[in-house]
């Protein structure tokens, strides 16, 4: 694992982008882990900005995303579906049928679960996965005690991040109480992943999933069992880590980071 400290928000999230864009110009093939969430969309209107002023093409590039929903349907203003299309997909030239989250409104959730699995597996497995960090330490909306072997599968979401997420549907008791979410054993299968985290409040929870023990609790905390992970953060959201002096000096200090710096 490796972790980036930014000065702001802003850098950070123009690395992040910086990072993406240069893997779709490398590999027009890629197939993205695609995430949802408040510090996603400042990275996404960077995203598309860049793909459009560059012309890159878009065409051959696929996406998953980590989750969905339970009855919701993609058209709901607060499916993540309907999220993707607003603050990327409709952003930037990109092939509806190339873009994927599990259907919220399947009639049968389990199939569902399972065809998701199938289709990342078609696609050849998730080059590289963008992950957000909730307040409880989930990726994707793996809630504490989610087997760090997860496959894709329905999970009851927590009061806590049914909280976090009232502002996108009118209140707390409407937020959907479940949803399907890729696993954790899913995520860690991708061969690069990304992990965007911006933000005080989010200070205590990076710590413990970057620096504290690997625990079920703390789905984020897999991540330090990934083999390539990065995970951009600014400095706010860096404030509690106790190695920052050293995360710094590799940055600074790294060949492969020239290029970003
Ligand atoms: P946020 O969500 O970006 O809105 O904080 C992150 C997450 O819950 O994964």
């Amino acid at each position: 694992m490796e972790v980036i400290i930014r000065p702001d928000k802003e850098s950070a999230c123009q690395l992040a982008c910086d990072l993406i864009f240069d893997a779709i110009a490398l590999d027009p093939k890629i197939v993205l882990g695609l995430a949802t969430g408040g510090t996603m969309e400042n990275l996404y209107a960077r995203l598309s900005k860049k793909i459009n002023l560059a012309g890159l093409n878009l065409d051959t590039v696929r996406t998953f995303n980590l989750d969905e929903y339970i009855g919701l349907s993609p058209t709901h203003s607060g499916s993540y579906r309907s999220y993707m299309e607003k603050h990327f997909f409709s952003q930037v030239s990109i092939k509806t049928q190339n873009t994927f989250l599990p259907r919220g409104d399947a009639l049968d959730v389990e199939q569902e679960c399972l065809d998701y699995e199938k289709l990342i597996k078609k696609a050849g497995g998730i080059d590289l996965q963008l992950l957000g960090l909730g307040q409880i330490g989930h990726i994707g909306f793996n809630e504490p005690l989610s087997s760090l072997a997860s496959r894709t599968r329905a999970k009851s979401l927590t009061p806590e991040t049914r909280k976090q997420n009232a502002q996108y549907f009118g209140g707390e008791a409407n937020v959907p109480k479940r949803a399907i979410t890729v696993g954790v054993g899913t995520i860690l299968e991708s061969t690069r992943a990304l992990m965007l985290v911006t933000g005080r409040s989010k200070a205590e929870i990076l710590a413990k999933s970057v620096e504290g023990p690997v625990t079920s609790l703390i789905s984020a905390t897999a991540l330090q069992l990934h083999p390539k992970c990065m995970v951009i953060v600014d400095e706010a959201a860096a404030a509690k880590l106790v190695n920052q002096e050293y995360y710094r000096w590799v940055f600074e200090n790294e060949p492969e980071w020239e290029r970003y710096r």
